[in-house]
């Protein structure tokens, strides 16, 4: 075979392999895309249903199991916490950073360190199956916002670089909370 023909089986076999992996991913977006009915009903509890079906129907592979849904939302706010906190370390270590905003950002990164122990605590819950710890430890992660958030409000005049992102969080963990409390009605007599 001369070395023009090779090259032009190539160039056909890469086009051919783009096409085939541009199909996979459509199909794949085809076949993500139907919210099952049971995840909107797992969700509507909650205070922000939307969120709570977005964060968790990506991860959903098969038949509904509450157990892995609130696993979903449990790493959907595990990954907004991180970062958050990865936020927050690299505004502790820039020198640009102002002095006035120091305090509340230890104070959060004290808060946001304790606060990840917690959500990988409470996923780690939830796979053993003990809900009501996995509850416990979800409610924690809103007091520890909450710590954070008032060492922004005790800071005049210095504004929380994260509050969007924060804001989030409160969602997402909220989420949690919620369906694990009605996890935890449903299934303890
Ligand atoms: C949650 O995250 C863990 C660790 O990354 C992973 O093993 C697990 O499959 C995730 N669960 C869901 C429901 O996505």
């Amino acid at each position: 075979m001369d070395q023009f023909r090779f090259n032009k089986i190539l160039i056909l076999i890469g086009a051919l392999s783009c096409l085939l992996l541009s199909t996979v991913a459509s199909a794949r977006h085809l076949l993500a895309a139907p919210v099952p009915l049971e995840l909107t009903q797992f969700c509507s509890g909650t205070d922000n249903p939307t969120l709570c079906v977005d964060t968790i129907a990506p991860v959903l592979a098969g038949n509904f199991d509450p157990v892995r849904a609130v696993e979903g939302e449990i790493n959907a706010t595990l990954q907004k916490a991180s970062e958050i906190a990865a936020s927050i370390s690299k505004q502790l270590e820039d020198p640009a950073t102002a002095k006035e905003a120091l305090d509340a950002l230890n104070i959060c990164k004290t808060q946001y360190d304790d606060m990840l122990d917690s959500i990988k605590e409470a996923l780690n819950m939830v796979v053993q199956m003990n809900v009501m710890e996995a509850y416990r430890k979800m409610s924690a992660v809103i007091s520890y916002k909450s710590s954070c958030d008032d060492a922004y409000t005790e800071s005049p005049g210095v504004e929380m670089p994260f509050r969007q992102e924060a804001t989030t969080l409160f969602q997402l963990s909220g989420n949690c909370v919620t369906v694990l409390n009605t996890i935890v009605k449903t299934t303890t007599v």
